[in-house]
């Protein structure tokens, strides 16, 4: 076996291994499917995405649905003592990956708010707007969804001494890093070198191999592709590895779980749906996981109708909003330049997933300028006690924009998702909270200024 020291000082030996055996998974998955042309393989025959379209061919994952409604109901996941994204598991087309207690193992099952002042503020009836809170996932942003399930799927094909590696605007990786020390698991990040401060501490402190990219995220996931290729490092990064959007759908799974239990008379035998959910935008893998999510739960008949899907875009980084307002699936590389560095992405590689998740559920995309995202910042951390980082509240300031449009029915129920953790850009969050105040340890002092 070839072997690569990639520094002196760094702890792991990256071993080469260029074929990754297939281990048959426990849930019923039958193949994947290209979002592009539609060809079918069997689990066995791919690993990423579909040869016919260079890295762009986005593979979908085919479960049995039949077999799991057999085994699997919504009564039978409500007796889950499990409060993780593992009480999903029957949905899921990996093993356990084991690790109880764990990190790993308490990815997910975060909370959903009643945000009742917030549906005050715009003129919403109370009990109808909740705010699902994933920056309250184990590293800090609903990442930790697509690498938990990442990881098992990397348990595997290559077992613990497989290296993973991924790019990412920060959050991917600090998920990867977090979920892969549970293990452990060597990792391997490239970010941009302008990723904020508190995303790259957070992968030094879980021992990945850094590399702060001299581009942009979009160099940095060109980087993660050759470099996973000439390694023979297992790929997470996001549009490329099928398996993030089958943990990111486990979100929808908790919505509609959660939404069904704050409902006055909750059914027992399916859950129901928000009439609308919100989520921000960059490469367009988290809408298309929630989106993801609720088809899976459609085609269980667990669920009765399909929310409406908004994705929220930064103006200064739109190329999916752009692509839907064409009518088209072709994305086209745009600018990105916006405070909510997380969905700052010129050449997003989800992106025809993503415009399908509005088109096909009779949602829609808006932009929000950066001025809006700090608005909604400070509302969702002063209005629903939710610190958002910029992307986290980015879905919120698009809910104010949809509202002020007359998007929304006067009676609906919204669910905006928060992303991410206003820890994680402190910089940003000075930017929206503004100044405090300095005083002089006396009294007389204070009086003076209160
Ligand atoms: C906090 C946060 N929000 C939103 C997103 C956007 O997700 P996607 O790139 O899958 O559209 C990301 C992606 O990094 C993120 O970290
Ligand atoms: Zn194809």
């Amino acid at each position: 076996m070839n072997c690569l020291i990639l520094s002196s000082c760094h702890p792991f030996i990256l071993s080469q291994q260029t074929e990754l055996p297939y281990i048959q998974a426990m849930a019923p998955f039958l193949a994947y499917k290209c979002t592009l042309c539609g060809a079918e393989y069997a689990p066995d025959e791919v690993t990423y995405v579909c040869p016919k379209h260079g890295d762009s061919g986005n593979l979908e994952v085919l479960l049995d649905f039949a077999a799991i409604r057999q085994q699997t109901s919504v009564a039978s996941i409500a007796a889950s003592k499990d409060q993780s994204l593992w009480r999903y598991l029957p949905l899921l087309p990996v093993d356990d990956p084991g690790f109880v207690g764990t990190p790993l193992r308490n990815a997910g099952g975060t909370p959903l708010y009643r945000a009742d002042r917030l549906a005050k503020a715009l003129a919403l009836p109370p009990g109808k707007l909740f705010i699902k809170d994933d920056g309250r996932n184990p590293t800090a942003s609903f990442k930790d969804r697509a690498s938990a399930v990442v990881v098992a799927r990397s348990l595997m094909v290559g077992g613990a001494s497989q290296i993973i590696t991924t790019a990412s605007s920060g959050n991917a990786a600090a998920a990867l890093a977090g979920m892969a020390a549970s293990v452990p698991i060597p990792t391997v990040i490239f970010v941009p070198h302008t990723a904020p401060q508190a995303k790259v501490a957070q992968l030094l402190m879980y021992g990945a191999r850094v590399f702060l990219v001299q581009g942009s995220y979009d160099d940095a996931v060109d980087l993660s592709l050759q470099a996973a290729h000439e390694f023979g490092w297992y790929c997470r990064s996001t549009g490329y590895n099928p398996f993030t959007i089958e943990g990111k759908k486990t979100a929808a799974f908790e919505i509609a779980e959660q939404f069904t239990q704050a409902q006055a008379n909750p059914p027992i035998h399916h859950w129901q749906v928000p009439d609308c959910v919100f989520v921000s935008v960059g490469d367009g893998n988290i809408i298309s996981g929630i989106h993801k999510g609720f088809k899976d739960l459609l085609a269980l008949g667990w669920i009765e109708k399909m929310p409406r899907i908004y994705g929220i875009q930064a103006a200064g980084s739109p190329a999916v909003y752009e692509a839907w307002k064409r009518h088209s699936e072709e994305i086209v590389q745009c600018p990105a330049e916006t405070i909510a560095d997380s969905i700052s992405v010129g050449l997003p590689r989800d992106g025809v997933r993503g415009v399908r998740a509005a088109t096909q559920t009779n949602g829609a995309y808006l932009t929000v300028t950066d001025e809006e995202i700090l608005e909604a910042m400070r509302n969702l951390a002063r209005g629903a006690a939710v610190f958002a980082e910029p992307a986290g509240a980015t879905g919120y300031a698009g809910l104010v924009k949809a509202v002020g449009q007359g998007m929304i029915g006067e009676t609906e129920s919204v669910v905006v998702v928060v992303t991410g953790n206003g820890l994680k850009d402190v910089k940003s969050a000075m930017r929206a909270a503004g100044e405090a105040t300095l005083v002089e340890p006396s009294l007389q002092a204070l009086k003076k200024l209160v």
